[in-house]
C-alpha cells in the first residue's frame, strides 16, 4: 500500500476500532470478538509504525500508553470544580428543597438523582471534537495533567461521535473515574501474586491507577469513567441537566444507566429508597445520591457558595453494616503502651472490602455494649473507612458466649498494666515494651514524619525483634550488610532502604516534633509547637504554663510535651537523633506540607533569582516539602525552577531534557491558593 492507501485505510480502521470500543465499553453491547478487534488495532498499528505521520490525537493505539512522566504539570480549571454538601437524612433534603424554592422564587422544582459515585474527579477537555487534555480535580481549582493516562481508559472517547447533538467547538467534560469491585478483586490478587502491596479499596486504586508518571501501568488498570457535568462549552447548549447528560451521551461519554429526573422532592426521596436498594447489588462503589436541580437557569440564579453549589446536594448513605461473629477478642498494645481490644471477626465483605477485624476502643466500650466472645455482630465501616462492631445481636446468643476480661499484665511484655485516673485507657508501664518500641518507630518512620519510604511494618517488627532498632536513632546507625542480611530482604532493597533513611535525615521542625509521637501531640499540636519555638532546645525547656498560652494548644497536650521532656530517656533519644547527623530544616511558613506533594523525593535545581523570595527560602520550603535540593544539574535533577536571569543551569537542564518550572508554578506549589 502506498502513504494515500495507507491514509485511507488508517482513517477506516481507526472508525471501526473507535466504534467497537465504544460498543463495547459504553454501550456493553460489542458486535465481534475481543480477537478480531485486536486483529483490526494491529493492522492500524502496522500502518502508524510504516507512516509516523498518520498518527492522530484521537487514533484508538494511542490508549496503549505514552513514554514515562518525571513529574506532573499542573493546569488550573476554567471553572472551579466545586465540592457538594452533605445530607444524613430526609428532613435535610427537605430544607434544601425549600431553600432553593425560596431562593429562584419558582414554584415547583424538578431535580436529577445521580448516584454519587466513589472514585476520582477529573476534567476532560475537547477541542473540535478531539481529547486534548485531562485533569485531576486537585483542590478545585487546579489540578494535576493526566492526558496520557486518561487516554488508557477505554470508555474514554479520545473523539466525539457527531450524532445527534453536533460537535462542540470546545467542550470541558467532568466525570469521576472508578474501578469496579470485580476488577478491584482481579487487580488486587494480581498484586498478591507479584508480592505487591494491595489497594484497600476501589477508590485508592482508582487514585493510585490515575496517578501513574508511567501511563503503561495505567493502561494496564481496570479503570471506568462516567460523566455528570460540563465546565465551559463553547458551541452547544442546554437547558436541563437532564438534556446535557443527554447530549454527553450522544456524543460518545458513558453517563451513568441509574441517573433519574424526578419532577418533586417526594420522588426524589423515593428515588433514594429505590438506590439505597440497589446500591449492595451495584457492580461498583457509591456513597450516595446527588440531587440537583434540573433547570441550568434556575441553578444559575441560585448560585454557590465558597465551596459548593446551592442548586446540588449529596445525600449519603448510612455506613454500610453486615453482621459477622466475633471469634475472639485480643489486645494489642500501642505506641504509648494503652492496650486496645480488638474483635477478631469471621471475614466479611462490607462495600467491596473484606473486614476481618474492628476495634473495640476500651473495655468501657466492650462493658456498655455488652460485647461477648462467640456474639454475633453488626459491623460497620465508619465514615466508610475503619471497621468498627456497631451492636451486637442478642437473638443470636446460644448461651456459650464468653465475657472478655482485660488482661492485668501487658500481652506482650508480661509488665504490670496502670490506669489513669478519669481515663478509659489501660497503659502497659514498660516504655521498653516490645510492642511500644514496634509503634513508635512505625509512627516515627511514617509517611508524616521521617518519611522513610520501604520501612513497612513487617520491616521494623523484624529490626525491633532482631534487637537491631531500639530508640530512633538506631535507624540512622543500620549498616547496608545487616539490611541485606536479614531474611526477605535483597541486596537492591537495602539500598534503597539505607538511601530512604539518608534522604530523611534533613527533617522540617513540625515533623521532627510529630515524629517523637508524644502523647496527644498530633500533626496540628506539632505545627503550633513549631511555629511558637525557634529550635529544639527552646522547646524542651518550654515549661507547661508557656505551652497551653498558645493558641489552639490544649493543657493536656502541654501536660503531655513538658512531661514527656521532663524524662531523661527521651532527651536521650532525642539527642541521639542529633548525634546521628538528623538536621532540622528552618521550615520558613512553619507548615510543612504534610500531603503528598509533586515535589516530595524529586532532586531539585534552582536557578536565576526570584521576586517573591531568596533562593535560600525557597530551598528551605522545597526541603521540608520532602525534596533535595543540590547545587548543580545532572541526569538525576528532576526538575530545574528558573527564576530571573537564569543562565547555564537552565542551557543545561534543556540539553538534558529536564522538567522545567518558573517561579509562579513554585509559589503555587509552596504557597497554594496564591496564584501569581
Ligand atoms: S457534581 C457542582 N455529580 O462528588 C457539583 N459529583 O463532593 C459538583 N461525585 O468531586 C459535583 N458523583 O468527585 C457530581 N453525579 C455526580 C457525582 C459527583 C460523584 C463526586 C465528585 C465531586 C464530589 C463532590
Amino acid at each position: 500500500m502506498d502513504f494515500d492507501a495507507c491514509r485511507i485505510e488508517a482513517e477506516k480502521l481507526r472508525r471501526e476500532l473507535t466504534e467497537h470500543s465504544y460498543r463495547y465499553h459504553v454501550l456493553d453491547d460489542p458486535v465481534i470478538d475481543d480477537q478480531t478487534y485486536d486483529m483490526l488495532l494491529r493492522q492500524l498499528i502496522d500502518i502508524e509504525t510504516r507512516f509516523p505521520e498518520l498518527v492522530t490525537k484521537d487514533s484508538p493505539t494511542r490508549r496503549i500508553g505514552a513514554p514515562p512522566l518525571t513529574a506532573f504539570d499542573t493546569a488550573s480549571h476554567s471553572v472551579p470544580m466545586l465540592s457538594l454538601d452533605n445530607a444524613f437524612n430526609d428532613q435535610e433534603i427537605l430544607d434544601f428543597h425549600a431553600r432553593c424554592l425560596k431562593t429562584s422564587g419558582a414554584h415547583a422544582l424538578a431535580y436529577t438523582a445521580e448516584p454519587k459515585l466513589d472514585g476520582l474527579a477529573v476534567e476532560l477537555t475537547y477541542e473540535n471534537g478531539v481529547l486534548v487534555l485531562a485533569t485531576t480535580r486537585g483542590d478545585g481549582y487546579t489540578g494535576e495533567v493526566i492526558t496520557d493516562n486518561i487516554r488508557t481508559i477505554r470508555s474514554v472517547p479520545l473523539g466525539l461521535m457527531d450524532n445527534k447533538t453536533p460537535v462542540p467547538d470546545f467542550i470541558e467534560v467532568r466525570g469521576e473515574v472508578i474501578i469496579r469491585h470485580k476488577d478491584f478483586e482481579m487487580l488486587n490478587q494480581h498484586r498478591l501474586d507479584k508480592g505487591e502491596p494491595v489497594f484497600a479499596n476501589p477508590r485508592n486504586a482508582a487514585a493510585g491507577s490515575l496517578r501513574q508518571l508511567d501511563s503503561k501501568i495505567t493502561a494496564q488498570r481496570p479503570l471506568t469513567l462516567f460523566v455528570y457535568g460540563v465546565g465551559v462549552v463553547h458551541g452547544l447548549s442546554f437547558s436541563t441537566q437532564a438534556q446535557m447528560l443527554e447530549s454527553l451521551s450522544d456524543l460518545g461519554f458513558p453517563v451513568n444507566p441509574l441517573i433519574k429526573k424526578s419532577i418533586s422532592i417526594r420522588q426524589v426521596l423515593e428515588n433514594f429508597k429505590h438506590l439505597e436498594t440497589l446500591r449492595p447489588e451495584l457492580a461498583y462503589d457509591i456513597d450516595g445520591m446527588v440531587i440537583k436541580v434540573d433547570d441550568i437557569l434556575i441553578q444559575q440564579a441560585l448560585g454557590q457558595k465558597i465551596k459548593s453549589p446551592r442548586w446540588a446536594i449529596a445525600y449519603k448513605f448510612a455506613a454500610m453494616e453486615k453482621t459477622s461473629k466475633i471469634l475472639d477478642i485480643t489486645v494489642q498494645v500501642g505506641r504509648t503502651g494503652t492496650l486496645t481490644p480488638v474483635a477478631e471477626l469471621v471475614p466479611v465483605n462490607i462495600g467491596g472490602v473484606t473486614v476481618s477485624r474492628a476495634t473495640l476502643h476500651n473495655a468501657d466500650e466492650i462493658e456498655r455494649k455488652d460485647i461477648r466472645i462467640g456474639d454475633t455482630a453488626l459491623i460497620t465501616r465508619a465514615g466508610d473507612v475503619i471497621p468498627k462492631v456497631v451492636k451486637i445481636v442478642p437473638g443470636a446468643r446460644t448461651g456459650e458466649e464468653r465475657v472478655f476480661v482485660m488482661p492485668g499484665t501487658c500481652p506482650v511484655c508480661g509488665s504490670r498494666v496502670r490506669r489513669l485516673d478519669g481515663e478509659a485507657a489501660v497503659k502497659c508501664i514498660n516504655a521498653g515494651c516490645s510492642a511500644q518500641i514496634k509503634e513508635r518507630i512505625r509512627h516515627f518512620v511514617s509517611k508524616k514524619a521521617f518519611d522513610m519510604d520501604g520501612l513497612g511494618k513487617k520491616l521494623v517488627e523484624q529490626l525491633v525483634d532482631e534487637k537491631l532498632v531500639h530508640c530512633f536513632a538506631d535507624l540512622f546507625h543500620l549498616d547496608r550488610d545487616t539490611l541485606a542480611g536479614l531474611e526477605r530482604m535483597g541486596s537492591k532493597s537495602a539500598d534503597n532502604i539505607i538511601a530512604a533513611i539518608e534522604q530523611s535525615k534533613t527533617v522540617s521542625f513540625p515533623r521532627f516534633i510529630f515524629a517523637l509521637g508524644i502523647d496527644h501531640t498530633g500533626e496540628h499540636a506539632a505545627r503550633l509547637l513549631a511555629r511558637k519555638f525557634a529550635d529544639l532546645e527552646s522547646l524542651m525547656a518550654a515549661d507547661t504554663q508557656t505551652i497551653s498560652a498558645i493558641h489552639g494548644m490544649g493543657e493536656t497536650t502541654a501536660g503531655a510535651v513538658t512531661g514527656f521532656f521532663s524524662i531523661e530517656e527521651n532527651i536521650k533519644n532525642v539527642k541521639g537523633l542529633l548525634d546521628a547527623g538528623v538536621s532540622i530544616t528552618n521550615d520558613l511558613y512553619g507548615d510543612a506540607d504534610e500531603k503528598d506533594n509533586a515535589v516530595s523525593g524529586k532532586t531539585i535545581v534552582l536557578t536565576g533569582s526570584f521576586d517573591a523570595m531568596t533562593r535560600d527560602q525557597a530551598k528551605a520550603k522545597l526541603m521540608a516539602l520532602g525534596a533535595q535540593v543540590p547545587g548543580s544539574v545532572s541526569k538525576k535533577t528532576d526538575i530545574v525552577i528558573a527564576g530571573a536571569q537564569a543562565g547555564s543551569k537552565l542551557a543545561k537542564a534543556r540539553d538534558l531534557g529536564i522538567t522545567v518550572w518558573d517561579e509562579a508554578r513554585l509559589l503555587e506549589l509552596i504557597l497554594p491558593g496564591v496564584k501569581k
